[in-house]
């Protein structure tokens, strides 16, 4: 990954598109896109510790098993096309963590840097205290040199601790920060008790 931050909106070239991302659901239809947003950060980066991208039909079974937990699988949207997408999963797969969710993003190179991170995760989390999950952790390579930490950090995350070199990529060994942000009521009530949901809300 570039540890450089991307040019600024200011710096980006004339025919730059710069209206406001529409956050949406994903459908299958925006896979083949999410694939190459994601495809690029595997090969280039080192957010995911994947090392093959996988192909539209792997995508189309994550999505599908995302939505199997009813979780959020969003994308971020400009002028038609998809700039991004964000979708949480459970954070580990034995009973007792079902109230506990992580989440993925990932915005596409040409359009890092405008806010769009920060608008879909905004929206991934509204989405997520809609429904039974009290905690949410971002597991983040590297430090977050690609704008990760800070963009979770701003939108409530706090740290929790720092897994060394669990990963080797790119010809070097990588640390995890975990960071976790509390969803609705947290700890403070029981795991049933509904009053985590807002009363209007659809799920
Ligand atoms: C991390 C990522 C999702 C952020 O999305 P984004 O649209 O670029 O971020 P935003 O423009 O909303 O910026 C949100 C904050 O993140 C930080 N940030 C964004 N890009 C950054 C970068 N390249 N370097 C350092 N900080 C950065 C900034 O603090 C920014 O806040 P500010 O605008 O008030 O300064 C995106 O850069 C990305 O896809 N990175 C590679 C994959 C990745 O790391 N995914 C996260 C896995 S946990």
């Amino acid at each position: 990954m570039n540890p450089t931050r991307p040019a600024s909106p200011a710096t980006q070239p004339p025919d730059t598109p710069r209206n406001a991302p529409h956050i949406r659901d994903a459908t299958e239809a925006d896979l083949p896109a999410i694939q190459a947003i994601y495809a690029h950060h595997v090969l280039t980066g080192v957010a995911s510790f994947e090392e093959t991208p996988p192909s539209v039909d792997d995508l189309r079974a994550r999505l599908a098993a995302v939505r199997s937990h009813g979780l959020p699988y969003m994308v971020a949207e400009i002028d038609g096309v998809v700039a991004g997408y964000c979708y949480a999963t459970p954070y580990r797969p034995r009973a007792a963590y079902r109230n506990t969710i992580e989440d993925s993003i990932y915005v596409s190179d040409a359009y890092r840097g405008r806010g769009i991170g920060r608008v879909l995760l905004q929206a991934l989390i509204e989405r997520c205290e809609n429904g039974p999950w009290r905690q949410m952790i971002a597991v983040i390579a590297d430090g977050g040199s690609g704008g990760s930490l800070s963009l979770h950090s701003q939108l409530g995350f706090e740290l929790t601790g720092t897994l060394k070199a669990v990963g080797y990529k790119h010809g070097r060994w990588l640390d995890t920060t975990l960071m976790q942000r509390t969803l609705g009521h947290g700890a403070s009530t029981g795991p049933d008790d509904v009053s985590n949901e807002p009363a209007d809300a659809g799920r």
